[in-house]
C-alpha cells in the first residue's frame, strides 16, 4: 500500500537525540518532513545534534527541555506551531524502573501528559507514541498479535501501557486527534555512518550492548540468562529489529496519520526470532572477536520466546522489516569502533 507523503509537515521529536529518535530524525528529514528535537540529554550525548547535521547536511533545531517541566513544555509549543509529535522521551530500563517507580511514572506518564496537554492547547492533532513489546508480558501464543491482552511485568512496561491507554482514551474523546501506537520489539543496530547508535551512559542490561562491551574488552564475559528454555539451543528467543527499519516505520506511521489511514496500533518487529546464542555467534563473526560467556539462572520475568506478528503493520502501514541480524550486529560494532577511535 502506498501512502501520500505529507512532507511539508512540521514534526517535534521528543527524545529525538536518543537511540531510536536520532535515527528517526534522519529518516524523517530524508522523507522531506520538517523536524525539530526536544530533549533534556539525560540519556543522549550533547553532540548528537552536530552528528545529525553531519549526516543530513543541515543544522538540527533543538529545544533543550525536560518533559516533566510543564511550563518549559508549554514554552516550546508556544514558540513554534507543530503539525505532529513523535513521543520517544522516556526512561527505559526495566531493572531501574523497579527501584525507582515514582521516577518512571513521573517521566513516562506525567511527561506524556505535559506533551499531550501542550498539544491540545496549541491544536496539534497527530501523535506517534513509542510503546514496547514489554506490555505483552509473557503471552502463551506466538507470534504476538496486537489483540493479545496486555500483561505488563515491570513498572517500565506498566508506564508504557498507561501511556497507551491515556492516549487511546484521549483520542476517543477528541474527534480530531489521531494516534499511532508503535510497539517495538528489540531494537538493535546503527546508522551506516557510525555517527549515531546505541550509546548507553549507564552499565547496559540489554543483550547487544552487553555483548558489545564484552567484544571490546570493557566487560569480561556475557552472562547468558538461562540455558534450559524450551527453545532449540535452550537460550531465550527475541525478535531483534534494525533501528533503520524502526525509523522507517515511524515515517510510515506519520504518513498514515496525515493520510487516509488515521489512527493505528501496530507491532514493529521482523517476525523472525533469534536465540541469545544466535546473537553471540553472529556478533563474533562480524567483530572477529571471541565473546566469552557462561550460562547462569534465568532472569526473573523473561519470556522464553518473544516474536511479533507482523501482519497488521504490513496491512495498515505497508511496513516490512528489510534488514537482518547480521546488519544489526555490523551496525552496532561499526558505531562502537567509531566512538572509540
Ligand atoms: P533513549 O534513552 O536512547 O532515548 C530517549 C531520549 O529521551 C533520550 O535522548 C533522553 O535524553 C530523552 N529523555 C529522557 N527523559 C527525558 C525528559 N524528562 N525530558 C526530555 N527528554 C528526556 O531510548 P530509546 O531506546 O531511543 O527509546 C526511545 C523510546 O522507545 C522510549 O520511549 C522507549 O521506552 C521506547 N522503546 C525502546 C526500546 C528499546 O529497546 N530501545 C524498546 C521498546 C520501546
Ligand atoms: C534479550 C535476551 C535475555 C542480557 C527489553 C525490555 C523491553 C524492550 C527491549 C524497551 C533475553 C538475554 C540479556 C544479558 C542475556 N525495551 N540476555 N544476558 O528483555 O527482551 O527486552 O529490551 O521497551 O521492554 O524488557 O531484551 O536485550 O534485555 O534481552 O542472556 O546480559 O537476551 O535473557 O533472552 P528483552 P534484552
Amino acid at each position: 500500500m502506498t501512502q501520500d507523503r505529507h512532507t511539508n509537515k512540521r514534526v517535534l521529536l521528543t527524545g529525538g537525540a536518543g537511540f531510536i529518535g536520532s535515527h528517526t530524525y534522519v529518516a524523517l528529514i530524508e522523507a522531506g518532513y520538517d523536524v525539530a528535537i526536544l530533549d533534556n540529554f539525560e540519556n543522549a550525548r550533547r553532540d548528537v545534534p552536530d552528528r545529525l547535521e553531519q549526516i543530513v547536511g543541515t543544522p538540527a533545531q533543538v529545544f533543550d527541555c525536560d518533559i516533566r517541566n510543564t511550563e518549559a513544555v508549554q514554552g516550546v509549543f508556544a514558540a513554534e506551531q507543530f503539525d505532529a509529535v513523535v513521543h520517544f522521551a522516556a526512561l527505559k530500563s526495566v531493572p531501574e524502573s523497579q527501584s525507582n517507580p515514582m521516577g518512571y511514572f513521573e517521566t513516562n506518564c506525567i511527561g506524556l501528559y505535559n506533551i499531550a496537554s501542550a498539544m491540545q492547547a496549541t491544536g496539534v492533532s497527530r501523535i506517534v507514541f513509542s510503546s514496547s513489546a514489554a506490555i505483552y508480558g509473557n503471552p502463551e501464543s506466538m507470534p504476538i498479535a496486537e489483540e493479545t491482552p496486555a500483561c505488563p511485568q515491570s513498572v517500565y512496561a506498566q508506564t508504557k501501557r498507561v501511556g497507551e491507554e491515556f492516549l487511546t482514551s484521549l483520542a476517543q474523546a477528541t474527534p480530531d486527534l489521531r494516534l499511532g501506537i508503535l510497539r517495538y520489539f528489540n531494537p538493535v543496530g546503527a546508522h551506516p555512518s557510525g555517527l549515531i547508535g546505541e550509546d548507553p551512559s549507564q552499565t547496559p542490561t540489554n543483550l547487544v550492548p552487553v555483548i558489545a562491551r564484552v567484544a571490546s574488552g570493557q566487560m569480561a564475559e556475557l552472562r547468558i540468562f538461562g540455558g534450559d528454555y524450551p527453545t532449540p539451543d535452550g537460550t531465550g528467543i527475541r525478535d531483534y529489529i534494525h533501528v533503520l527499519d524502526l525509523a522507517r516505520g515511524h515515517v510510515l506511521s506519520l504518513d498514515a496519520l496525515f493520510g487516509e489511514t488515521g489512527s493505528h496500533c501496530v507491532n514493529l518487529g521482523t517476525g523472525t526470532g533469534y536465540s541469545v546464542m544466535d546473537v553471540v555467534k553472529t556478533y563474533e563473526r562480524v567483530s572477529g572477536r571471541t565473546i566469552p560467556y557462561h550460562i547462569t539462572d534465568r532472569r526473573a520475568g523473561d519470556p522464553a520466546v518473544s516474536c511479533a506478528a507482523t501482519g497488521q503493520a504490513k496491512a495498515v502501514l505497508g511496513f516490512e522489516a528489510q534488514l537482518g541480524l547480521e546488519d544489526m550486529c555490523v551496525g552496532n560494532w561499526h558505531f562502537l569502533n567509531r566512538q572509540n577511535r
